[in-house]
This record gives structure tokens, sequence and C-alpha cells, in this order.
């Protein structure tokens, strides 16, 4: 039988009675986490999102009660009124906040009841992620998942109020719309009264928040839900949240610091204190040093080690390995995992152990140090003092192999080569130092935070499998000042793989943490005769340039100021300050690898009714 909540009013939160209330009258509510039956007395655990009181119900003292304490399932909803009191001493339970009082009961009432449900909140052992996901709303009891959506919350907090302290307006951006020029798939929403047209979902408000700089809102910030059909992976979902601002004249620096600001208040909300002065490194730098554009700096770079070697010693190295000298030869170092055993470092050091990283055109050499010493005594110390290797770290060369038929395009292949090598690196660091538990692409829980600025992206990129140049951010973004002779004098050679538009300097910045993008933005193109020359040098002609964009290309015609900005995951940031490995744990209801809400069940067929509205056929696949 269940009781009516009839005008009873909670006094406390589960999670709020200490000694110091002791002989107060209290009323909690919440859910039974768990109920111990000694007979003529049952315990239970009271949970709310708050935490646990124990709760005591005495036959004795209150037979009605305890009748109804013995009907109590896990997961019913109960209202209980009673006297706080102090426990004894050596009943003291040490792990919860609650742990020296507890409630003796009065009064309970059954607001509802619960199937048993397929797991327990209280658990340890959680059942596979399917279950997780189908339940979400019991998952979602869970401490854990309690702990991490309210750190989304005090964080997003956080954010909105620095935001709004240093003069950002939250401004919303529509849902429907049209596409956005970035690379990844639309979703698209059908029209009833427009038979055959469709909405987009915007994969982000982009071109909304520089018309916002147009309409002279001078500075804007959204936490923006963002929508991309593309492959998934542990740090992407279909759904998204993005903290997107977007400034009118601002320097490089003043978005560097804005976003330092508000990143800082974050972290120091969820309990850290971070240097709020990030570093920055060049994309070149990044790639060169670290093998790709998000470098992880808790691990050390890469050392080209033809910086320590004299000519005749790269020659007699080139020699005898039949490698390039022309492209780095990287000394790649992972700290304190030289214990590795032999077997081990042989597997290593056995061409196609690393197959997925391993082009043609690369090889890797002596990944023991004993044989290199005497191989090569005088090159050995020099080269192992310059690249600061420890007697207890693991390290080894990668070079490229000296094959006759040489590149197209040097530069992109020592790129591709450099690229090969950072694969290697955080490949051979996730399998030896995570042993140690020191190092963890994600899901680290040693909070060593390392915040990184990547700047002057190139403005372009070669799509092998177009044969074009694309933009590697967007096509609004802006370039340096100094690369515009560059552009004009290779206006027209959009589909040459040699074509000097690869060396061209994007105002384009990312902000990285520990080997996770966290962050991209840009200064964007606000005069109109720049924007056709960047959709010139993109074989976009005017028409189609019109087409596409034709309504931003207008606007910008009408007074447009300097202006930039930036986006940055919201569930990333989440996902790294909960220690945790996937976005997943940090959404309350995401999608799965396969882009489907198992809780809805979503997505679904739809009706031929409703098909029909639209004017919609689907054709058998
Ligand atoms: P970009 O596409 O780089 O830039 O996105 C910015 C940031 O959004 C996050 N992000 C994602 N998070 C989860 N799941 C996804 N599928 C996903 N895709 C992106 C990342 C990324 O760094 N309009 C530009 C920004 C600008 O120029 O101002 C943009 O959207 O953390």
């Amino acid at each position: 039988m269940l009781d009516f909540l009839g005008d009873l009013q909670r006094t406390h939160k589960c999670g709020a009675l200490r000694s110091s209330d002791s002989g107060k009258k209290a009323v909690l509510m919440g859910w039974v986490n768990r109920r111990r039956d000694l007979g003529s007395i049952i315990f239970i655990d009271l949970r709310d999102r708050t935490g646990v009181t124990q709760v005591v119900v005495n036959r004795e003292l209150n037979a009605a009660a305890h009748d109804k304490a013995s009907s109590l399932r896990n997961e019913y909803v109960i209202a209980v009124i009673g006297t706080v009191k102090q426990r004894d001493a050596n009943t003291f339970n040490k792990n919860i906040p609650t742990g020296e009082v507890e409630l003796v009961v009065d009064e309970l009432r059954i607001l509802n009841e619960s199937k048993q449900p397929p797991f327990l909140p209280g658990e340890t052992v959680l059942p596979n992620e399917e279950m997780r996901l189908k339940y979400r709303y019991i998952d979602l009891r869970r401490d854990a998942m309690q702990y991490n959506i309210e750190m989304r919350h005090k964080v997003t907090k956080a954010i909105r109020d620095y935001l709004s302290e240093q003069g950002f307006f939250e401004i919303e951006t529509p849902f429907m719309t049209r596409s956005t020029p970035e690379g990844a798939r639309d979703y698209l929403v059908p029209s009833r009264v427009q038979p055959g047209n469709f909405y987009a979902l915007p994969q982000s408000p982009q071109l909304f928040k520089q018309i916002l700089m147009i309409s002279g809102f001078d500075r804007y910030f959204q936490i923006a839900r963002c929508f991309r059909d593309e492959d998934l992976r542990a740090d992407r979902q279909p759904e998204f949240t993005q903290i997107d601002l977007e400034m009118s004249y601002p320097q490089l620096q003043t978005v560097y610091s804005v976003v330092e600001g508000f990143v800082s208040a974050a972290f120091k909300i969820a309990g850290h204190e971070i240097e709020a002065n990030f570093p920055r490194m060049s994309y070149d730098q990044a790639v060169r040093l670290y093998g790709n554009d998000k470098p992880d700096m808790r691990l050390p770079a890469m050392v080209d080690i033809r910086e320590a070697l004299t000519p005749e010693e790269l020659e007699e190295l080139a020699a005898k390995f039949k490698i390039r000298k022309e492209f780095p030869i990287q000394l790649i170092r992972i700290p304190k995992a030289g214990d590795i055993s032999g077997t081990e470092r042989r597997t290593i050091g056995t061409y196609g152990a690393y197959q997925h990283v391993q082009g043609p055109s690369f090889v890797q050499l002596m990944t023991d140090p004993k044989r290199f010493a005497k191989d090569y005594p005088a090159i050995s110390d020099k080269v192992l003092s310059f690249a600061k290797v420890e007697a207890d770290d693991l390290w080894l060369f990668a070079a490229a192999l000296n094959r006759p038929e040489s590149p197209t395009v040097m530069d992109q292949s020592v790129q591709h080569f450099c690229e090969k090598c950072g694969f290697l690196r955080l490949d051979l660091a996730q399998k030896y130092v995570e042993r140690h538990g020191l190092f963890k692409k994600t899901g680290d829980s040693s909070k060593d935070y390392r915040f990184l600025w990547v700047t002057d992206f190139p403005m372009f990129e070669w799509d092998k499998a177009e044969k074009r140049w694309n933009p590697a951010h967007h096509p609004f973004t802006s370039l340096h000042e100094e690369d515009m002779a560059k552009l004009e004098a290779n206006i027209d050679s959009v589909h040459d793989p040699k074509s000097p538009l690869g060396e061209i300097r994007a105002l384009a910045y990312d902000v990285v943490l520990n080997g996770t993008e966290l962050g991209s933005g840009s200064i964007r193109i606000h005069r109109q005769d720049i924007q056709k020359k960047i959709f010139q040098a993109l074989g976009m002609g005017d028409e189609e340039a019109r087409a596409r964009f034709g309504f931003f290309l207008e606007a910008l015609e009408y007074g447009t100021p300097p202006h930039g900005g930036i986006a940055l995951g919201l569930d990333r940031i989440v996902m790294i300050l909960a220690g945790a490995d996937s976005l997943r744990e940090v959404i309350p209801f995401p999608k799965t690898a396969r882009a489907v809400d198992l809780m809805v069940d979503a997505p679904t067929p739809v009706g031929e009714k409703q098909l029909k509205e639209l004017g919609i056929q689907i054709k058998a696949q």
C-alpha cells in the first residue's frame, strides 16, 4: 500500500545531518539504497543526490513503521519523520559525512515502489554499457554519474559567470538553419510547409556568431548544442556542446586571455589551480617535435639527433642504415619505461610490429642501448646526453628509409614521416608507461594538466582524394598579413599539389590539453575583397560562393568589424576534469558509437502518413 505525501515537507537532504543536529526532528525523503533487517530493528540507508543517512526503525518503538519497513525493497521512494540521534562511537561510519548520526523513525511513508532494477546504483561492479544506457535513469542515480553531472553544471556556470563579467552577452542562435561551412556532415530536418526543402541542424553557430559581430554585439558567447553526423569515437558525439564565443577587434592575445581566464575558472571550481598563461607552439613545431597538432606535453618531445651530429657522423649513420639524411632522425624517449623485457624490446625493433605506423619510408633503429653504445661509441654518448636520455628511459630512433624514388612534395613527406613517429611515440607510451600508472591518454587521474596553444595552422590542406586544396579550418579564416602576397601569387593553383598555398599560415589556433584538442578558433576575414580571393584560391567562382554562403557574403558588405573567436568542447573539458575516458560519462543522455540513443530507442523509422506529409519517400537500400 502506498501512502500519500500529504502536506509533508522535507526538512533536510540525506547528506546533511551531523552530530550537532542530535535531538532535532527531521523529515527526509529519498530512495532505499539498502535495507538490513535484524528482526526487531530494520536499518535503511536512505539516499538522495546529496548522500546517504542511516534510518532506524524499531518495532518496540513503532510497530506500524516497522511493518512498512519490512515491505521495502531497493529503490522504493520513502519519506521518514524522526529524531536525529548520535550513534555510539563504536558504530560510527567513517566513510560517509553523516556517519556519526542516524534518524530514529516515528513515521514512515512509502511514496512509491520500484520494480527490481536491472542493476543497483549502489553496486560497485558496473553492468555493461548497453545496459547502463538503456536504463540511463538508474545509471544516473549512481554516485559517479551524479558527481560528473554536478561537475558539468558547476563548470558551465563558472564559464557563464566569467564570460558575462568580461562583457560577453549570451545569445541564442537557431537550431533550424542551413548547412554550415564545416566539413563534417549535416543532420537534415525536412520542412512540412516547404515540401522538398530541408533545414540543417547547426554543426556550429559559426556564421551566426560572425553576423552577431556585424550586428554590433561586440562580444558574444553561447553554451551551444552542435550536431554532426560524423564517425564517432570516445571523444566525439553526434550531439555535443560547445562554449562558443566571438569578439570584435581582438588581437590573438585577446582571445587567448579570455580562454585562459574561463578555463582557469572552470578548473578552479573543480578544485584545480592551473597556470593561466598557456605556452604556445606553432603548428610546424608541434608536428616536428610531437608528430601531431595536439601534442601531449606530459611526454618529452622527439629530438632530431642530426642537430647533435657532425656531418661525418651523419654520413656514417645514413650510409650504415640506408636512411635519408634530409629527414629528421627522431629519438623517441618514453621516461621510466626502460624496464621492458628483452622480448618486448626486440618486438619494437622488429619491422612490422608497428605496421600501422610504418610505411615503406619508415624504419626504426636501435632499441638496444648497449648495442648502440658498442657499435657507435662516439655518437652514443653525445646523442643520448643531447636528448637528455636517462638510464631508466625507453628510447629508440625513427628514421626515413632511403628509397630511390623521391617524394613529390618534400615538405609534406617530412610532415607525414613526423606524424608516423608521433603515432609510435604515443603508442609506446600507452603500452609501456601506463603499466606504471604514469601516462594515460584519457581517463588520467594524475591531475597533471598541460595546456598548450597550437598556433599558425596552415590555411589550406591538400585533399588527396579530391586532388585539390581545401580550407584547413573554414573558408572564413584570416591569413597572416605577411602571407597575402603568396596568396595572390598562387591564387589559381587549387589543383597543384606543389603549390605554395600549402605554406600560407592562417590566424588559426587550437587549445590543447594532454593530447586532446579542447578548442579551435581563428581571426576571421572581415573584408569582402580578401574573402573573394580566398574563394578564388579555393577554385570557387562567384556564383558558387553566392549559392553556398550568399546571405553571409552580403552581410560582410555592410561594415563588418575585424573579429575573431573560438569554440571549446564543453563535454571534453568535463570529461578530463572527471577523469573519465569517454564523453558518455559526462553527457546525461548520450548516443552509442553507432549514434543510437538506447533509452528512447532513436533513430526510428516513421510512419507512411508522416512521410507523405513531408513529401518524402524511402527507397529500399
Ligand atoms: P571545431 O569544429 O574545431 O571548430 O570544434 C570546436 C571544438 O568542439 C569540440 N567538438 C566536439 N566535441 C564532441 N563531439 C564532437 N563530435 C565534436 N566536434 C567538435 C572539440 C573542438 O575542439 N566553428 C568552429 C570554431 C571557431 O572557429 O570559432 C568549430 O566548430 O572540442
